[in-house]
């Protein structure tokens, strides 16, 4: 199966998590395939670190103008909101193509989605990250961090996902590397709203690439 990992914001370990997936089932000798359709903030002239090239690197795949354009077709370079990133260029993003990007890959083989930010940022008019979600279908893996306030941006997150009946297969918590408190506090906390949830904490992981010592996260990527 496809999963689409989003987030309770941005930079709280998407990009991490996605990696580390891909990685560990390529450990397996699985065939997977990713995807993040929509990036803002990408510059062309440093490529290096950007989560297109995070995920094609995890992917075993060079880093290049084609396969950049593939992994990532819609880049934006302003680091603002899709739809305020795509205005400064003169641009907007289109839903429809956005669902059809990812559609068109994850019926191929099992592919991993990465979306942009948080769970309701704007994408164009009324619709958010979530709408996208929605209309592939997909399974989310949500991401947040150990944070002081991410408990209440968890519950918000999965309170949108439940209204628009989207399914999860689990929670990731990373730490921030401040959390105020142990990452299985946090856990335990939000198990007692979310009981029937898979919760998987990610330690602060040091050195380059972090998502290649990560604990085992595939129970979230059936
Ligand atoms: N548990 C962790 N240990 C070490 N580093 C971490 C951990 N969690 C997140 N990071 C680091 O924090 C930074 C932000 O994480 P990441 O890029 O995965 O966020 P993101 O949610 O994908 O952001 P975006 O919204 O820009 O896509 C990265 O440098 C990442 O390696
Ligand atoms: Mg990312």
């Amino acid at each position: 199966m496809s999963v689409f990992i989003t987030g309770t914001g941005t930079e709280i370990g998407k990009t991490l998590v996605s990696c580390a997936l891909i990685h560990q089932r390529r450990a397996r000798g699985e065939d997977v395939d990713a995807i993040k359709p929509l990036v803002s903030g990408f510059d062309p002239r440093a490529v290096e670190g950007s989560d297109p090239a995070e995920l094609l690197t995890a992917l075993g795949r060079p880093v290049d103008a084609d396969t950049l354009a593939r992994v990532s077709p819609f880049r934006f370079r302003a680091p603002l909101s899709p739809d305020s990133a795509a205005a400064r260029e003169g641009r907007s993003v289109d839903l429809e193509a956005l669902v059809e990007a990812v559609t068109h890959r994850t019926t191929v083989r099992p592919t991993l989605v990465e979306g942009a930010g948080g769970l309701m940022v704007p994408l164009v008019g009324r619709h958010t990250v979530l709408d996208w979600i929605k209309a592939t279908g997909l399974k989310v893996v949500m991401v947040t961090s150990g944070a002081l306030g991410t408990l209440s941006h968890t519950l918000c997150a999965y309170e949108a996902l439940s209204r628009a009946g989207v399914e999860t297969t689990g929670l990731v918590v990373s730490s921030s590397g401040d959390d105020p408190m142990p990452l299985e506090e946090s856990i335990a906390t939000l198990a007692r709203y979310l009981p029937d949830e898979v919760m998987v904490p990610i330690p602060r992981i040091s050195g380059i690439q972090p998502w290649r010592r990560a604990p085992d996260l595939t129970a979230l990527w059936p």
